[in-house]
């Protein structure tokens, strides 16, 4: 991987500069890089928007993002005036021809040679804006590269994602294409691969040999806010899992690549993803289990229910809550269930891979044993609080005969100092670097997506009238606990 400065001139073409990723993350992911002496000494950053917009405003709006929204505090006002300079505005509807002779204008005027296309819009204008750069010419560079990143989702489902892929590869080479998923970009979940496979002592014992059950969660308490329509026709399965969650279980089980490349990576990652066992028909009811958000109080705070939200059909039957169990059939996890949970409007915000290791054949020790209920557990925490932790039970001192569940933590901010870089930074540096490690190729998209549709259309074929209700704040409804205790399991405590 490489993650050094870009040492050739770049024009980076924004399309969707009006909108809130860009405001929020991109461009501050930019300050920071240029903060960092990271960006390329030559750059030209060129905002596409359909809004009345001219230079002076978008750089008004800009700058406020970054005021805002940087993770360095104070401004480096240098730093930032000479990014704004080197931005520009083009206003244009994103069907318009000319517009697209206008973006070729600019790029030549500024001599980019190398063009970054990064699709910052609404997805159902991805295949418009991909098709009319392939038309103007646009994505073909004499004497340069040409790269197209595209925001997530990907496609609605199976047919539609095959759809975009299709049109983007009539414009586009596999190796221009720069898909997102946000969480490759996090620091902890590229230490995923460094703790497995630079490390002696864990890879022996990540098998079905020594671990009992893998759980993953990723629990938010924001609710679904401003995106009403959009994510009541999405829910958990569309929105998290089908990217984030499915992405965090290859990484966490996946063989070792031959070669730590981009390529090979993404090989064995594909791997797990067609080895997950479908669920289908009768089998998605007894391995997903599904909830919604009421109204009602979170941290002090009255917030509405779900079906209450602007967007949100009142008769709604998305998941703001999912947890299933999932299986992969391969020699190295064959028999060990994968429990994922992710929802919205939970107690707090939280993504871990929790491994649960099988206890000791045989229990010597006859004493109040209360670590025999909480078994060894490795706990990577890939946010808010950055680290890793090993829990084992230890002897309690005294006296009485007991043994007492303990933790060795690794902490992030202790042992470097500093908060992780936010994923953006990482993400447009690598874009820029020409490396795709951390983006996710068309056969993985497009296998998530086939083990998706199965659950999707199995829930489609029975419509539920309802789904279970959950109060804001809490861990959801009891069918959750039910669902993993029916195993003889608990989950990983997150309080
Ligand atoms: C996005 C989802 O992809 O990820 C959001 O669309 C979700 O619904 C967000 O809130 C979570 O990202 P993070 O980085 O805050 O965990």
């Amino acid at each position: 991987m490489n993650s050094e400065k870009p040492k050739e001139p770049v024009g980076l073409v924004i399309f969707g500069i009006t909108g809130d990723l860009a405001k929020r993350k991109l461009i501050p992911a930019l300050y920071q890089l240029a903060l960092s002496d990271q960006m390329p000494d030559d750059l030209n950053i060129i905002g596409i928007g359909r809004r009345d917009w001219d230079d002076q405003k978008m750089k008004r709006e800009l700058t406020e993002g970054i005021q805002e929204f940087s993770r360095s505090q104070p401004i480096n006002l240098h730093v930032l005036q000479k990014l704004i300079d080197c931005m520009e505005y083009v206003k244009m509807n994103f069907d318009n021809s000319d517009g697209y002779k206008r973006i070729a204008n600019v790029l030549k005027e500024t001599k980019a040679e190398n063009r970054l296309f990064y699709l910052a819009t609404p997805p159902s204008i991805f295949e418009l804006v991909i098709e009319n750069i392939g038309k103007s010419g646009l994505s073909k560079s004499k004497n340069g590269w040409t790269r197209v990143v595209i925001e997530k989702p990907y496609g609605h489902d199976l047919e539609s994602s095959q759809k975009l892929d299709n049109n983007v590869h009539k414009v586009f080479s596999e190796e221009q294409v720069y898909r997102i998923d946000h969480y490759l970009g996090k620091e902890t979940v590229q230490n995923i691969l460094v703790f497995r496979f630079a490390n002696g002592i864990f890879e022996p014992l990540w098998n079905r040999r020594y671990i009992d059950n893998v759980q993953i969660t990723v629990a938010e308490t924001v609710g679904v806010d401003s995106r009403g329509s959009y994510y009541d026709s999405t829910g958990v399965v569309r929105d998290m899992f089908q990217n984030h969650i499915l992405q965090l279980v290859a990484l966490t089980a996946m063989e070792a690549p031959v070669r730590f490349n981009s390529d090979a990576v993404r090989d064995e990652k594909v791997k797990v993803l067609q080895s997950l066992k479908w669920l289908k028909g009768d089998e998605v009811f007894r391995n997903t289990v599904r909830a919604q958000y009421t109204n009602g109080e979170i941290n002090g705070e009255v917030v509405q229910g779900y079906k209450d939200t602007v967007g949100v059909s009142p008769n709604s039957t998305t998941e703001t809550l999912l947890a299933a169990r999932l299986e992969i059939e391969s020699w190295r996890w064959a028999g060990v269930p994968f429990y994922i949970r992710s929802g919205k409007r939970l107690p707090h915000r939280v993504t871990e891979i929790a491994i649960q290791f099988k206890q000791v054949p045989l229990s010597l020790f006859d004493w109040d044993n209360v670590a025999g209920t909480s078994p060894n557990t490795l706990v990577i925490n890939i946010q808010p609080d950055e680290g890793i932790s090993l829990s084992f039970g230890a002897k309690k001192p005294g006296p009485i005969d007991q043994i007492e569940p303990v933790q060795m933590d690794f902490s992030y901010a202790e042992s470097f100092g500093a908060d992780p870089p936010e994923a953006y930074e990482r993400l447009l540096l690598d874009s820029m670097n020409g490396d795709t490690t951390l983006f996710t190729r068309s056969d993985e998209v497009l296998e998530a997506w086939e083990f998706v549709n199965n659950i999707v259309e199995a829930w489609i074929d029975h419509p539920a009238d309802e789904i279970p209700n959950y109060a804001p704040g809490t861990w959801g409804p009891p069918e959750f606990e039910e669902f993993i205790q029916n195993d003889g399991r608990s989950w990983n405590e997150l309080d």
